[in-house]
């Protein structure tokens, strides 16, 4: 186990970086038509290429090298030969590790031209990210991260997802502490210099439900309504945050022109 801040940071920022620069190249082919085993192919190839691993790949059972979740499903979405049709929104979560490191990130695209409402929910979903991130500075707590998120996507009009929840990482893909989107001013955990974990707010258009599919991963809004989800690496500084998993070409969220 390391316990040095800096030379952590500098493993999540590389480790980071690799995924950011994953969902830079996803960007350039999605079209519809393509499948969503295409998306997976490129990021297991970027990722190996980039003398790393996809963190994903037989993770509990995983077999694919992301996760690619459209229109109503919320999350954990498994690639497969599924074409992507014209007005689709699609989530790409990547993971990768990197010298012992995790570094996490999704972002939304769209395929083809999108609809008015759901190009809204998208806009609302990384807005809601960023929102949560920038309230982070040293002794704010956890769940002013979640207040803050919770507060603006209501606000607008749409629902924060209650059964899943962001998670510190480093060494461990997934560890405590869970980072609820959803929350109270001055609830939780105080943050604390050093600290790594991930925003990624699930944001659902109509109730939060969701529920699983057969295939144990696959997990859907309940009322079948569009969910949308965006998700940054994050470590807490001396005076704040930063990001590690920003785009180096500022695709941060669609449309990427
Ligand atoms: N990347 C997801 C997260 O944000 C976890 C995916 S686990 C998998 O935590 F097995 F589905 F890939
Ligand atoms: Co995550
Ligand atoms: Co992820």
């Amino acid at each position: 186990m390391s316990n040095n801040i800096s030379e952590n940071f500098e493993k999540t920022r590389k480790a980071g970086s690799i995924a950011a620069s994953a969902l830079d190249e996803v960007t350039s082919i999605i079209k519809p038509g393509i499948s969503t085993n295409e998306i997976d192919e490129l990021c297991y190839n970027f990722i190996n290429d980039n003398d790393a691993y996809s963190a994903p790949l037989y993770y509990r059972g995983f077999n694919k090298s992301c996760c690619t979740s459209t229109n109503h499903v919320v999350c954990h979405g498994v690639p497969s030969d599924k074409i992507l049709n014209d007005g689709d929104i699609i989530n790409v979560d990547v993971t990768a590790f990197k010298d012992g490191w995790h570094g996490d990130s999704s972002r939304m695209f769209y395929v083809g031209d999108v609809s008015v409402k759901a190009k809204k929910l998208v806009k609302i979903t990384y807005q809601a990210m960023m929102k949560g991130i920038e309230v982070i500075k040293k002794n704010s707590s956890l769940g002013d991260i979640g207040h803050a998120i919770q507060t603006f996507v209501e606000q607008n009009g749409f629902s924060v997802v209650r059964d899943f929840c962001g998670h510190g990482i480093g060494e461990s893909f997934h560890k405590e502490p869970n980072i609820l989107h959803y929350g109270k001013k001055g609830d939780g955990p105080k943050l604390k210099e050093g600290m790594i974990f991930t925003i990624e707010p699930m944001i659902n258009e109509g109730i939060y439900d969701t529920k699983t599919l057969n295939d144990g991963w696959t997990a859907v809004t309940k009322d079948k309504k569009l969910s949308a989800q965006f998700e940054h690496t994050i470590g807490i500084t001396n005076d704040g945050y930063e990001i590690f998993t920003l785009s180096k070409k500022g695709l941060n969220f669609p449309p990427y022109k």
